[in-house]
């Protein structure tokens, strides 16, 4: 694996809030085109990690890589990298006022200064690929908490970013809803965007991760392909924590 394969990496980050040490030494690799699932245990750290790959937070050791660039080093515009990354969380938290179109289209004119025109024809495009040209028009109260968090994926993915990260998108929707925005995740994977997911959707990771980090108290303490990960766990940890997972499906 070369370094131009890379979109984003870590090496040793370790993040500590007070008396309490979240992250405690983690090191791992993105390839662009890969599809990398994070699952754990609540308070284990996952969504930390993310916000630290995110750069919106800083570790307080370790490395982070973008695009094989060393980002604490000197002469790096963080604001330039982080508009490369997208963001998908548990809420879209989209704007009330404005229609699924305006939403998506936003971004487009504040941050990559398009014309209103130009915004609004990449906003109905990227919609379509999350199948909701159907709904441009509509409020974010006029759509299901699915089609919100379909919104909230176009708004990440219309920025053509180099990485989207999701932290639980769908942690907060009702099985069917979920399905539908797992579904949109699955064909984004298959189409190449190169993504680093929390998730507990373990049919998700079944079908589409290249790999499978476990994460408990701070550490990546199992790491594996999603076939053997989910199947041979190797660590008592994983395997009550998958065994749990799995009742529930
Ligand atoms: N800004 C913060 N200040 C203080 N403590 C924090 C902060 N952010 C997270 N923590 C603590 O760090 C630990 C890890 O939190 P984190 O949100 O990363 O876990 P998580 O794995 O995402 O959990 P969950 O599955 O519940 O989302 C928790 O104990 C949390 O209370
Ligand atoms: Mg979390």
């Amino acid at each position: 694996m070369s370094m131009d394969d890379m979109i984003m990496a870590c090496t040793d980050i370790h993040k500590r809030y007070g008396e309490l040490e979240v992250l405690k030494g983690i090191t791992l690799n993105i390839e662009k085109g890969s599809t990398k699932v994070i699952i754990g245990p609540s308070g284990s750290g996952k969504s930390t990690l993310l916000r630290i790959l995110g750069l919106l937070e800083e570790p307080d050791k370790g490395k982070v890589y973008f695009e094989g660039i060393d980002v604490y080093s000197e002469k790096v515009d963080l604001n330039k990298l982080r508009s490369k990354i997208g963001f998908v969380f548990q809420e879209p938290s989209l704007f009330r006022h404005l229609t699924a179109l305006d939403n998506v289209a936003l971004g487009l004119r504040v941050v990559l200064k398009l014309s209103k025109e130009e915004a609004r024809k990449k906003a109905l495009e990227t919609l379509k690929m999350v199948h909701l040209e159907r709904w441009a028009d509509h409020y974010p109260a006029q759509l299901s908490g699915g089609q919100q968090q379909r919104v909230g994926i176009a708004r990440a993915l219309a920025m053509d970013p180099d990485i989207i990260l999701f932290d639980e998108p769908t942690a907060s929707l009702d099985i069917e809803l979920t399905w539908e925005v797992i579904d949109v995740m699955k064909e984004l994977s298959r189409q190449g965007i190169t993504m680093l997911v929390v998730t507990h959707e373990i049919g998700f990771a079944k079908e589409v991760a290249d790999w499978i980090y476990f994460m408990d108290h701070g550490k990546i303490i199992e790491e594996n392909t999603p076939q053997e990960l989910i199947y041979n766990p190797k660590t008592q940890r994983a395997k009550t924590f998958l065994s749990r997972l799995l009742e529930g499906t």
